[in-house]
């Protein structure tokens, strides 16, 4: 049985200063989460994570919304898995839309970096998912064939079932014009069956794939509701308190 996710992704938002305010008021849907067996967490701006670790600790996965993926050297700007883990941050997003787009993230990139992270026991959610042209033109799923095939080649059988996929049409991501709940579950179930015939069964019946585009607290159990939709990653909607504890609540 896979467990639930859900996942916040800050993105460009939020200082320091207001990080550890949101952390602290965010702290308590941790015990909530549990009971209902639902995984939580937020991906936070690296400058946000080491203030959010020392507060919400264990209780909930928090991680970095992008990760290099050499330990050290001269990358200015960039963020390591060795600082990540000083932190005790154990979870990256990888390949993000935003980051394919304005920071040329290819899905060869994206595996370098999730290989990266699960050589170093760290987990990474993975991204993908096509532009309205690319779903206009009826390609979606030969677009996110490619990106899992390309994100995941050279990735052992044992470490595949530990990452996690969201799947994030573009067209979807900030626009409110949310993709259907039949429309992520045809994909995140195509999705599972790529899993299936890279690996097995057994890994694909394991990996948790999440839906990503607009989700909010009305929304949100629609998709939970699909048979291969394991989550949500959740870009505005979980940025207030309460909408986060909403989507929280929606689910449970
Ligand atoms: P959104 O963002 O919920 O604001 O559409 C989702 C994401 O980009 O992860």
């Amino acid at each position: 049985m896979r467990r639930k996710l859900l996942l916040g992704n800050w993105k460009m938002n939020k200082t320091p200063s207001e990080a550890k305010a949101f952390a602290s008021e965010i702290k308590p849907l941790a015990k909530e989460a549990k009971s209902h067996k639902i995984d939580i967490g937020v991906c936070v701006p690296a400058v946000d994570l080491e203030g959010v670790k020392k507060i919400l600790k264990k209780s909930m996965i928090v991680g970095a919304e992008n990760v290099h993926y050499l330990p050290s050297g001269a990358y200015t700007g960039e963020v390591s898995i060795p600082m990540l883990k000083d932190l005790g941050i154990n979870v990256s997003l990888v390949g993000h839309s935003e980051r394919r787009e304005y920071d040329n993230e290819t899905s060869e990139k994206c595996n370098l970096k999730i290989l990266a992270l699960l050589e170093n026991d760290m987990i990474p959610v993975y991204c993908c998912g096509e532009s309205l042209e690319t779903y206009e033109a009826g390609k979606t799923k030969a677009f996110v064939k490619e990106q899992i095939v390309t994100g995941l080649k050279d990735v052992k059988k044992e470490d595949a079932s530990k990452i996690v996929i969201a799947y994030e049409p573009i067209w979807s991501i900030g626009t409110g014009k949310n993709a259907s709940k039949e429309i992520a579950e045809d994909v995140c179930k195509y999705i599972r069956k790529i899993i299936r015939e890279l690996y097995d069964t057994k890994t694909a019946n394991r990996v948790r794939i999440l839906y990503g585009g607009s989700v909010k607290p009305n929304n949100i159990k629609d998709y939970l509701s699909e048979k291969d939709v394991d989550g949500a990653l959740v870009g505005g909607a979980s940025l207030k308190a309460d909408s986060f504890q909403e989507l929280l609540r929606n689910i449970e």
